[in-house]
C-alpha cells in the first residue's frame, strides 16, 4: 500500500499551530525553566545509553502536544508499519524501503547468507589468509564508490577508528583524477584489494575510477590476478561480471535498499574488514535496536520522532533554514557530511506526494563540525548571528583512551556552548562585567558584548562511542528524517533531482570529444566549455 498522502497544512493540529507560535514565538527558554522546576526532566528522554535533553527549545508542553497530534493526524504510526512491512512506499520508483530489514533480529534468508560471506571473506582478509597474486598477505583495502556507495562506509570506518585492525582502508570516490592517483601512489598492487561498490555499477564517477585503478593494477600484474583483487557490491551482477570480477567476489545488494541507506548492507564490507566482523555485527544490532524503539515507542517517548517534530516546528514555523549538528567527538567528524546525503538527498523534494507543488517548506539544510573545533570557527554566527539556528549537540560521556582531563574540558565546553545559547548575556550581565572600564568606553563597547541567548539546542549525552552506540545514532537520524518526509508529504526515497547534471555532463563530454557546438545550450555554459577547451 502507497503513503497516504495528506497536506499538513490542512491539518487542524497546523491551524492550531500556528496560533500557538503566535502566543510563544517571543517568549524566552529562560523564563519557561524559572517558571518550571522540572522542565528539565518533562523534555528528556532516557533510552538504551542515549539521554537526550530537548529541554532547551522554544517549547511547551502544548508545543510539544500540538506537534503530537500532527504526528497523528498526518498518520505516522500507518507510514512507519508499511515502511517496516515492505510495502513499495518509494512509489516514485515502485520499491520497499527496507534497510531496517538488514539489522533486524529476523533477517531474509539472502541477508543472512550474504551476512555470512561478508565475515568470511573480511575473516580471511584480516587474518592474511586471503593472498594477493604474489602471495602475500593483505594490507590495504580501497573501497572505490560515490555517493551513499562511500559515505557511509568512509564514515563509519573513521568513526570507529578505534576499533581499526592492522589494514589500511582507503576511499577514492571522486572522478577527480588527482584524489585517485594521491590515494594509490603509495600503494603496492601485490598487496591492496579493491572494493568496487556500486548498487547500479553505471555510476560515471566508480566506473571511471575503477577503470583506472585496474589499469594500474595490470600495470604489474596480469588479467587473471585481478580476481585476487578485485571484489564488488552491486544490485547489477552483468556488469559486475562485464568488468571481470569472478563470480565469487560478487556481494549482493538489494534493490529496497536505498544507496544512502546501504552501509548496512554488503556495501559496508570496507568497515568489515576495518574492524572486523564483531564490530560491524554491533553496529548492525545497534541500528536494529533503534528501529525497535522507533517502531513500538509511543510518540511521545520515542527519541527520532521528538527530534524530527521539534525540526518541523523550528523549520515550518519559525522558518529557520539551517541546522547545526555538533558531535563532541573527534571521531565524528564525517557523521555531519554523511548525514548530508542523507537527509538533504532525501528531503530536499518541492512536489507533494499527490504530484503538486509545495507551498511550504520542506528539507532542512544540515551542516556542522566538530566540537571544539567548531567553537574556534562558526560559532559566532549561531551565538550572535541574526539567523536562528536550531543545533544538536552529541556527546559520549566515557572517552575511549581515558584521558579525564581532556575528556572533562571537551565535555565542559559541550555543556557550556548550550548553557550559552540558552542564557545569552543580559545588557546588566555586560555592564556589570564592565563596570571598572571608562563609563563612556563601557557604554560604547555594550552593544557587542550582548548575547540575546534563546537559541534552542538538542544534547544527545551517549554513554560511549562503540559500534553499537554509532549503530542507533545512525538508525537515529534515519527514522527523523522519514518523519519529517511523512509530514512534509514528500516522497524521501527517491533522488530524481541528481539525474539531470548526470545527462548534461554526459552530452558535454560528448561536446569535448567532438568539439561540436551545434546542440542548444546556455551562452554562459557554452563559452566555459569553449574556454576550457582553448
Ligand atoms: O547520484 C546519486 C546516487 O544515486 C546516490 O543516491 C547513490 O548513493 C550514488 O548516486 C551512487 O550510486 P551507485 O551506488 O549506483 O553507484
Amino acid at each position: 500500500m502507497p503513503l497516504k498522502t495528506v497536506n499538513p497544512t490542512a491539518t487542524k493540529a497546523w491551524e492550531k499551530l500556528e496560533k500557538h507560535y503566535q502566543e510563544i514565538k517571543d517568549q524566552k527558554m529562560v523564563d519557561f525553566f524559572a517558571e518550571d522546576t522540572s522542565r528539565a526532566e518533562k523534555f528528556q528522554l532516557k533510552w538504551d545509553n542515549f539521554f537526550v535533553d530537548y529541554s532547551k527549545n522554544r517549547i511547551n508542553s502544548t508545543t510539544k502536544d500540538l506537534l503530537l497530534e500532527l504526528a497523528n493526524e498526518v498518520e505516522l504510526k500507518d507510514a512507519i508499519e508499511k515502511q517496516f512491512s515492505g510495502d513499495k512506499i518509494n512509489q516514485t520508483e515502485g520499491r520497499a524501503v527496507l534497510h531496517t530489514a538488514l539489522r533486524g533480529s529476523e533477517k531474509p534468508q539472502a541477508v543472512e547468507e550474504t551476512l555470512q560471506k561478508m565475515k568470511d571473506f573480511s575473516q580471511e582478509v584480516i587474518s592474511g589468509e586471503w593472498k594477493g597474486y604474489t602471495g602475500k598477505a593483505i594490507t590495504d583495502v580501497v573501497n572505490i564508490g560515490i555517493g551513499g556507495s562511500d559515505l557511509g562506509p568512509q564514515m563509519i570506518v573513521d568513526s570507529l577508528q578505534y576499533y581499526r585492525n592492522h589494514l589500511g582502508v582507503h576511499f577514492i570516490s571522486n572522478v577527480d583524477g588527482d584524489h585517485v592517483m594521491e590515494t594509490i601512489q603509495d600503494l603496492d598492487p601485490e598487496t591492496t584489494l579493491f572494493i568496487i561498490v556500486s548498487k547500479s555499477f553505471t555510476t560515471q564517477e566508480t566506473i571511471t575510477n575503477a577503470n583506472t585503478v585496474r589499469n594500474w593494477f595490470l600495470k604489474t600484474a596480469v588479467k587473471e590476478d585481478v580476481a585476487k583483487h578485485f571484489v564488488a557490491v552491486s544490485t547489477n551482477l552483468e556488469s559486475v561480471k562485464e568488468f571481470g570480477i569472478a563470480d565469487q567476489n560478487i556481494f549482493p545488494m538489494w534493490n529496497w535498499v536505498g544507496g544512502r541507506f546501504s552501509l548496512w548492507s554488503a556495501v559496508g564490507l570496507s568497515i568489515a574488514c576495518a574492524v572486523g566482523f564483531d564490530n560491524y555485527q554491533s553496529l548492525l544490532d545497534g541500528a536494529g535496536k533503534m528501529d525497535e524503539h522507533f517502531q513500538t515507542t509511543d510518540f511521545k517517548d520515542n527519541i527520532p520522532v521528538t527530534l524530527a517534530l521539534l525540526s518541523i516546528w523550528y523549520n515550518n514555523f519559525f522558518d529557520t533554514e539551517t541546522e547545526a549538528i555538533i558531535p563532541y567527538s573527534q571521531y565524528l567528524h564525517k557523521l555531519v557530511p554523511y548525514l548530508q546525503q542523507g537527509i538533504m538527498e532525501s528531503n530536499g523534494k518541492s512536489v507533494s506526494r499527490d504530484g503538486n507543488k509545495i507551498p511550504y517548506q520542506t528539507g532542512t539544510i544540515v551542516w556542522g563540525e566538530p566540537g571544539t573545533n567548531s567553537q574556534h570557527a562558526f560559532f559566532q554566527l549561531i551565538h550572535q548571528g541574526t539567523k536562528l539556528i536550531p543545533c544538536d549537540f552529541i556527546g559520549f560521556k566515557k572517552s575511549l583512551h581515558g584521558n579525564k582531563e581532556h575528556q572533562d574540558k571537551l565535555m565542559a565546553n559541550f555543556f557550556a556552548q548550550t548553557e550559552a545559547l540558552l542564557k545569552g548575556k543580559t545588557p546588566v550581565q555586560v555592564e556589570e562585567e564592565l563596570k571598572d572600564m571608562d563609563a563612556e568606553k563601557a557604554s560604547t563597547l555594550k552593544p557587542f558584548k550582548v548575547f540575546e541567548g534563546n537559541k534552542p539546542t538538542n544534547t544527545l549525552l551517549i554513554d560511549k562511542l562503540t559500534p553499537e552506540t554509532l549503530g542507533s545514532l545512525v538508525a537515529l537520524y534515519e527514522h527523523k528524517l522519514f518523519v519529517q518526509g511523512v509530514i512534509w508529504n514528500i516522497f524521501s526515497y527517491d533522488q530524481w533531482g541528481v539525474e539531470l547534471g548526470k545527462q548534461l555532463a554526459n552530452g558535454i563530454l560528448k561536446q569535448m570529444e567532438t568539439k561540436d557546438f551545434s546542440q542548444p545550450q546556455d551562452a554562459s555554459t557554452q563559452s566555459l566549455v569553449k574556454e576550457y577547451l582553448s
